[in-house]
């Protein structure tokens, strides 16, 4: 009997945001200190700190915009309180945290859907920098590491909900190149950001 392998559709959209972004993805992957031999506990603050004051404004800039089509549910994929939450655990919250001004520009949903891409996206890497924060410094999801893992055991199955939403959306080729470039200064602004808060390698 013939098996026939297991086919899995990738949207158009999809692979235009693969050949879009691989390249920012692996620039900035290579300058995040989650493996550096010198990520400490302090070290660690600091980075997450940075993250909150990029998702934070990024987030809000996402609900304030009044793009996000309307059969996309937000709320369950916000991320920033989580982070907060963390920053709370590890003493390291404060009001005074810097948070990021230079935030992509959201001013239509095809350009929300390339900046969720970025935020989705990046909670499947979480699940390796889970592992190794976990290995390193002794933090999970209970005492101060809890967005690395923010969907758990459903990171698998909320990637593929989004994924499958992305390629359900009718794109014409104008607005699959603005999903594209929204995710492209998505990975560009926060590498800014992150260089600016002086946390990257
Ligand atoms: C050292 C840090 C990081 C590592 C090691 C890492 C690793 C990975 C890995 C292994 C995947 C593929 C997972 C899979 O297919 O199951 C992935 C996907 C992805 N990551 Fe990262 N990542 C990191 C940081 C980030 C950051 C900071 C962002 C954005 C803010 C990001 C955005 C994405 C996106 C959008 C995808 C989805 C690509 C696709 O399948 O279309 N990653 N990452």
């Amino acid at each position: 009997m013939q098996v026939k392998a297991r086919e899995v559709y990738v949207p158009p959209v999809l692979q235009d945001l693969r050949a879009g972004t691989a390249e920012l993805h692996i620039a900035l992957e290579k300058r995040l200190p989650f493996f550096s031999d010198t990520l400490d506990i302090n070290a660690f603050k600091r980075l997450m700190q940075a993250y909150y004051g990029f998702y934070q404004p990024l987030e809000q800039a996402l609900l304030d915009s009044g793009v996000i089509p309307d059969d996309f549910d937000l709320t369950p994929r916000l991320k920033a309180a989580t982070l907060y939450a963390d920053l709370q655990t590890l003493g390291a919250a404060s009001t005074m945290l810097s948070l990021c001004r230079e935030l992509p520009l959201i001013n239509a949903s095809a350009a929300s859907l390339g900046v969720l891409y970025v935020l989705e996206g990046a909670t499947l890497g979480g699940q390796i920098l889970r592992r190794e924060i976990a290995a390193r410094l002794n933090l999970d999801a209970d005492n101060g590491a809890a967005f690395l893992d923010i969907y758990g055991a459903a990171t698998g199955r909320r990637w593929r909900d989004f994924i499958e939403y992305l390629g359900s959306r009718p794109l014409d080729a104008a607005e699959r190149a603005a999903v594209v470039a929204a995710a492209q200064t998505t990975f560009s602004c926060f590498e800014r950001w992150l260089e600016s808060q002086e946390v990257l390698a």
